[in-house]
């Protein structure tokens, strides 16, 4: 078989990095509770998810010379209209690695409503990306050719099928992914930081994205995912270039909704308008994203969708030990703005356990502002989130909270509220309203 076959139907999936929102009708009230689906913790667990080793029959690759493999259907701005992403071609690791000429293989789909004949084509572009570490010992990589083709025309509620690759070519010649917890030589830790101290650079190994490729294809070639940027992606290499992996290996609704930039975008599904935004790069009001965000905003037609949900990494209101106010400059660059939109929901990552918010507006109960959710429990091999920081001793010397990567400090104390004066609470936040350490995801049903 030199090309795949697949269907998709009007399913959504929207994964954030650990965030997993699967909708298929759309409730227009939000006062009941967002239920975690909760995992029960055994032992083994141990408080941290295990990555599947190289050996895995799963993460292996099972395709000959040329096939497609990593197969997966990414959501466009309308539902008109969908990205098919795939892979030919092996990846190299190593020394003297030579890059593919992308434009060896083409990158056709055929589609249609039956199985035979597959009456529509759609052509793409195909690319490939490099990770590189100019450093002693540092191995690099190269990836096999990704293609990307947008289908256009199709109905809602409409089962396609559909078949990628390259006709042409014979059989037989040939945070998703946590790959920076690796060295480039395979070696794997459960943190960073603690293991692999004397790194000249945050290392990766990116064969672990080839393996969550083929671990996913399952399930995200037959329904929709929509991913945006956390900070395990930004796998930063020579010449200070960063999420690389992020950016060519997913296809992204960017140019359909505005977006110069695959870090921030938005779409419709169902009833619903998903604005996705950056953390890891500029958010200010002279920024790009955030003149982009105004443009989109002031676009939604809120009788077209009534529901406006914004997702993005590092939550704003947490109140977790972990990543605690880490992210403070960027709530404060843009909360204004989502909040004068009339937001209902936010989905957040990063915390690696689960907790929504009461409607909360600059720290303060507000009937108007939105309620968050943190669903950054999706499993992982760091270990979970379990203190917050209202409890004794735990509250974090305010300098040490702003991530590095992201700059700035904006975390200062509260001024008014019973903690006024003070960087934590000394009990449960009002601005929160359900917290619970464990693995899961959540399901997300709008009606109407
Ligand atoms: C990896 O690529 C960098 C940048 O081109 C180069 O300086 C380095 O020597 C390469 N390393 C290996 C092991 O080939
Ligand atoms: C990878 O490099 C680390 C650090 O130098 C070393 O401890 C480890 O044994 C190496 N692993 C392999 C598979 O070579
Ligand atoms: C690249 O990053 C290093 C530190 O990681 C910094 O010293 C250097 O100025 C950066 N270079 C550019 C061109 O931004
Ligand atoms: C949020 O609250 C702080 C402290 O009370 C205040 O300085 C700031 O102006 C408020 N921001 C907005 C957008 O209302
Ligand atoms: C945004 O502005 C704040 C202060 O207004 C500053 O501290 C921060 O560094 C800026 N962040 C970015 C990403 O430009
Ligand atoms: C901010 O609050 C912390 C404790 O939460 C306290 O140690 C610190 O002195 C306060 N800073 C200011 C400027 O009041």
């Amino acid at each position: 078989m030199d090309f795949y076959s697949g269907t998709v139907s009007g399913l959504l999936l929207l994964l954030l990095l650990s965030l997993v929102i699967v909708h298929g009708e759309i409730p227009t009230t939000l006062d009941g509770p967002f239920k975690p689906v909760t995992v029960p913790l055994d032992q083994s667990f141990r408080g941290h998810a295990i990555d599947l080793p190289d050996t895995d029959p799963r993460v292996q690759r099972t395709v000959k010379g040329y096939e497609p493999e990593q197969i997966s259907v990414s959501l466009s701005s309308t539902h008109h209209s969908v990205w098919i992403s795939w892979i030919t071609g092996e990846f190299q690791i190593g020394d003297n690695i030579k890059p593919l000429n992308p434009e060896m293989v083409a990158s056709f789909v055929h589609y249609g409503r039956l199985r035979f004949p597959l009456t529509h084509q759609a052509t793409g572009q195909s690319l490939i990306y490099n990770q590189l570490y100019p450093f002693e010992g540092l191995q690099n990589y190269t990836s096999g050719i990704i293609h990307h083709v947008r289908l256009t025309g199709l109905q809602p509620n409409t089962l396609y099928y559909y078949q990628c690759g390259d006709p042409s070519i014979p059989a037989m010649i040939g945070d998703a992914s946590y790959a920076n917890l690796y060295l480039t030589n395979g070696t794997g830790s459960d943190c960073y930081s603690c293991s692999f101290s004397q790194t000249p650079i945050h290392e990766t190994y990116q064969p672990r994205w080839d393996y969550w490729g083929r671990f996913m294809q399952p399930l995200v070639s037959k329904i929709p995912i929509v991913v945006v940027e956390g900070n395990h992606e930004i796998e930063e290499q020579a010449g200070n270039l960063t999420f690389a992996a992020y950016s060519s290996r997913f296809a992204f609704p960017s140019e359909e909704s505005g977006s110069s930039s695959t870090f921030y975008y938005s779409f419709h599904a169902g009833g619903i308008h998903f604005i996705m935004l950056g953390g890891y790069i500029a958010y200010n009001k002279s920024a790009d994203q955030y003149k982009w965000l105004e443009r989109d905003l002031a676009k939604v037609d809120r009788k077209v969708t009534p529901w406006l949900i914004a997702t993005w990494h590092p939550p704003w209101y947490s109140s977790y030990k972990a990543h605690y106010r880490e992210a403070e400059c960027m709530r404060v660059a843009m909360e204004e703005l989502l909040y004068n939109y009339g937001v209902d929901v936010v989905f957040n990552g990063h915390v690696h356990a689960y907790e929504r918010s009461n409607r909360v507006y600059n720290y303060t109960l507000d009937p108007c502002g939105p309620v968050y959710i943190t669903v950054g429990d999706g499993g992982n091999r760091e270990k979970m989130a379990i203190m917050h920081a209202d409890e004794p001793d735990n509250c974090p010397e305010p300098s040490t909270t702003p991530d590095s990567y992201m700059g700035g400090f904006c975390a200062y104390n509260f001024t008014s509220g019973p903690a006024a004066g003070k960087f934590c609470w000394d009990r449960q936040p009002d601005y929160s309203a359900y917290r619970e350490s464990s693995f899961g995801h959540g399901i997300l049903e709008v009606k109407n």
